[in-house]
């Protein structure tokens, strides 16, 4: 398989940062777009990576937060290809603020496409969109901020829209998530109980600190790679600083900055050359 990195938070030098996130995947015959990061600088970066948005067979969108879904209309004039996002993710999404609410909810010209989906959804190529309906592990404190409608009542968001991704390439296990506000290591467990076993490979925003204060969860970095074992991780976005500090210190090159710009293949574990 082969990421290519259009948005994140941090860049390679000659590429555009944004507080975003969207991935560019190639695997198992397909390619297609995991979010769309918060403008069209997906469209910008990849220009300049020599990939091609256009030729995407699919878009799936993690959740309806702006920051993953504010590329979308750049892709969807275009090129018409279905998007699929869990129910619920483009109900109003709001963040409480210092100055008040901001609305980060995801919008399109183009719902024609959206296809919003309920539980689990099987997309074709071996590409599983799953939901993490169990929480043993706390979620991110940060969660507290994030607010939907229901209703016309604003509520907690409880992230039930939220869907992760999961598939395996000659024996390569991956999981991609976008911001994982269900908790990464909820869905780690929810990924275990699909497959039977770790993912080879972790994959987005893992929402590790609280992005308004100077508080990290070390706790749950540390435990993501003992339990990745000799597995990867490759993380960014709403991740942290200090986290990713923590993970690249005990993985080494087993971790690897979800940076703009990146373009990284990874070989199956069956393939000798892998580890
Ligand atoms: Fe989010
Ligand atoms: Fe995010």
């Amino acid at each position: 398989m082969k990421v290519s990195v259009l948005s994140a938070d941090t860049a390679l030098p000659g590429f555009g940062s944004e507080h975003g996130l969207s991935l560019f995947i190639e695997a198992c015959g397909r390619r297609f777009l995991f979010d769309t990061g918060k403008s069209q600088l997906l469209t910008e970066n990849a220009e300049r990576m020599g990939v091609d948005p256009g030729t995407a067979d699919f878009i799936v969108l993690s959740h309806g937060h702006s920051d993953h879904s504010g590329g979308i209309d750049a892709v969807l004039q275009k090129i018409r290809v279905p998007v699929y996002a869990g129910k619920g993710a483009f109900e109003r999404h709001l963040s409480k603020t210092a100055d008040g609410l901001v609305d980060i909810s995801a919008v399109t010209g183009y719902r024609d496409l959206v296809e919003e989906v309920d539980g689990s959804h099987e997309i074709s190529g071996g590409f599983l969109q799953f939901s993490c309906d169990v929480t043993e592990h706390p979620q991110p404190p940060s969660n507290i901020r994030l607010m939907t409608e229901r209703d016309g009542v604003l509520v907690p968001d409880d992230f039930c829209h939220e869907r992760n991704l999961l598939f395996e390439e000659d024996g390569l296990l991956v999981v991609i998530t976008g911001c994982a506000h269900r908790g990464i290591l909820n869905i780690l467990d929810e990924a275990e109980r699909i497959c039977g076993r770790t993912p080879d490979v972790l994959i987005g925003g893992m929402h590790l600190t609280d992005p308004r204060g100077s508080e990290f969860d070390g706790d749950t970095a540390g435990e993501l790679c003992r339990r990745m074992g000799d597995g990867m991780i490759i993380a960014g976005h709403c991740t942290g600083e200090a986290p990713i500090s923590i993970m690249q210190d005990r993985m080494g090159d087993r971790f690897v900055r979800l940076d703009a710009g990146l373009e990284y293949g990874i070989r199956s574990s069956s393939d000798p050359a892998y580890r």
